[in-house]
């Protein structure tokens, strides 16, 4: 942090070279960078790390990361390179993202319910099932491919803003860092850290950010990487999570810094009540949450925190449920309470959106560490931002019901034991495919009911 303040007074006091400017996004400085060190009227140069400072949209954030060199003229409404739409990024909420915005209904989720809805012959589960495709959730980038998709997905949101003049909230779930999944086998990622995995990662974020680039109309949330941090709390006495510890590092930071540039609302994972929220790991896991964020420069759009992302968990749980003795933090509420101060003092001052997708039915799970296909879950508590606490923006469904945590196949190499537990649902396919009979009972199990 030393080092950091001094690097700060340092370029301070540098003379601007105002001789020529570089553009909307492009290089303005770092070490062995001999071009221009101001930037096009409208936008400022912000160091993003030691070797790349960028000129990005709006005055420098007061809090955020430092510049390299003073604004050289007053702020004006900046817009897209070849558009006369403002960017987002420089009109950051100071609070809820959420508030005020209508969340676009997945075009992808949407396929996979009405898919659904058709193999089911029971009029009354056929009924009900249909309903679910009004419920907004997350599209996961789960693989580099369906980076392009996520340009059409803007684009229909944009379009339905422009037609209905009711402003669009696209959720999308960021879910690609090289090695990924290190401690447990049912969600193992494209991307090896062995081979260029960091790199290739960067790439897929870049491809993110063009594609968010061309709708700067459009509002977009992002839960950033799930299961990663907290893997790096708890479980780096696992082999592969000690080894992809500073890839993830390395590759959140670059997600936050690229993302914020392009205004996307950002929550990181930090697993749920029953990994993080035990009391020996409340403290570990804000220090790394808070040195991460302070690190990456407080970026502005790092909103907060994500819980019990694809957990069962229930925001508020009418008792303990027997699994959670020992644990005073036995529902999300109780474990958002316990972390939000200790990660205030630690100078990230976070809100958070809590996944109730599939907690609608409790005292399900032998263990509170099952998280595969937990049979009896149902459908849960609604997206809403009336939420009865001002530490949580938003109820949101990240996990897209119906889609598989891990496959029951023992054979393949992305078995998982936790899919073979006797509360797993049994004949699973592979994570993220559809699983119809678990849909279906998602449905019929549903809290409040379809
Ligand atoms: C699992 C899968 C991933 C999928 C996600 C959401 O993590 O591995 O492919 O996108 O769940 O269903």
């Amino acid at each position: 942090m030393f080092k950091y303040s001094a690097l700060l007074a340092l370029v301070a006091l540098m003379p601007a070279i105002a001789n020529a400017q570089s553009p909307l996004y492009g290089q303005c400085g770092g070490i062995g960078w001999s071009g221009a060190t101001t930037c096009v009227s409208g936008s400022s140069c912000q160091k993003l790390n030691d070797y790349y400072s960028q000129c990005l949209p709006g005055a420098a954030a007061p809090t955020s990361a430092p510049t390299s060199a003073p604004p050289t003229s007053p702020t004006v409404t900046p817009t897209a390179p070849g558009s006369s739409v403002p960017l987002p990024s420089t009109t950051p909420t100071a609070g809820n993202p959420f508030v005020g915005y209508e969340a676009f209904l997945s075009p992808y989720y949407q396929d996979e319910v009405t898919a659904a809805v058709s193999a089911i012959s029971d009029p009354t589960l056929k009924a009900k099932a249909a309903k679910v495709a009004s419920v907004p959730n997350f599209t996961w980038f789960d693989v580099i491919a369906k980076v392009p998709t996520l340009g059409d997905y803007l684009s229909a949101a944009s379009a339905k803003q422009a037609s209905t003049g009711t402003k669009q909230l696209v959720q999308i779930v960021v879910y690609d860092l090289p090695d990924r999944d290190c401690a447990a086998l049912a969600s193992n990622g494209e991307f090896s850290i062995a081979n260029n995995g960091l790199n290739n990662y960067k790439g897929y974020i870049d491809q993110i950010v063009a594609q968010v680039k061309k709708f700067p109309d459009v509002r977009i949330v992002a839960v950033i990487e799930p299961d990663s941090l907290a893997n790096l709390v708890t479980n780096l006495n696992v082999q592969k999570c000690s080894g992809a510890q500073t890839a993830y590092k390395q590759g959140v930071t670059y997600a936050m810094q690229q993302l914020n540039a392009v205004g996307v609302y950002m929550y990181l994972d930090a697993g749920h009540a029953g990994w993080l929220g035990w009391p020996a790991n409340l403290t570990p896991a804000a220090q790394l949450f808070a040195q991460l964020y302070k690190d990456a420069g407080s970026p502005q759009f790092v909103r907060g925190l994500a819980t019990n992302v694809a957990n069962f968990n229930a925001l508020r749980a009418s008792s303990p449920d027997p699994i959670t003795q020992g644990n005073q933090n036995y529902d999300e509420i109780h474990y958002i309470e316990a972390l939000a101060p200790a990660l205030s003092s630690q100078g990230f001052p976070a809100s958070f959106i809590v996944d109730q997708g599939r907690s609608g039915v409790q005292n399900i799970r032998q263990q509170w560490g099952d998280w595969c296909n937990v049979k009896g879950a149902g459908f849960g508590m609604r997206p809403t931002t009336n939420t009865g606490s001002s530490l949580i923006d938003a109820v949101v469904w990240v996990k897209p019901g119906g889609e598989c945590d891990g496959t029951t196949n023992t054979s393949s190499p992305r078995y998982d034991a936790h899919c073979g537990l006797s509360d797993a649902a049994p004949n699973a396919p592979e994570a993220g495919t559809w699983f119809q009979s678990y849909f279906e009972t998602l449905v019929s199990a549903a809290n409040p009911a379809f």
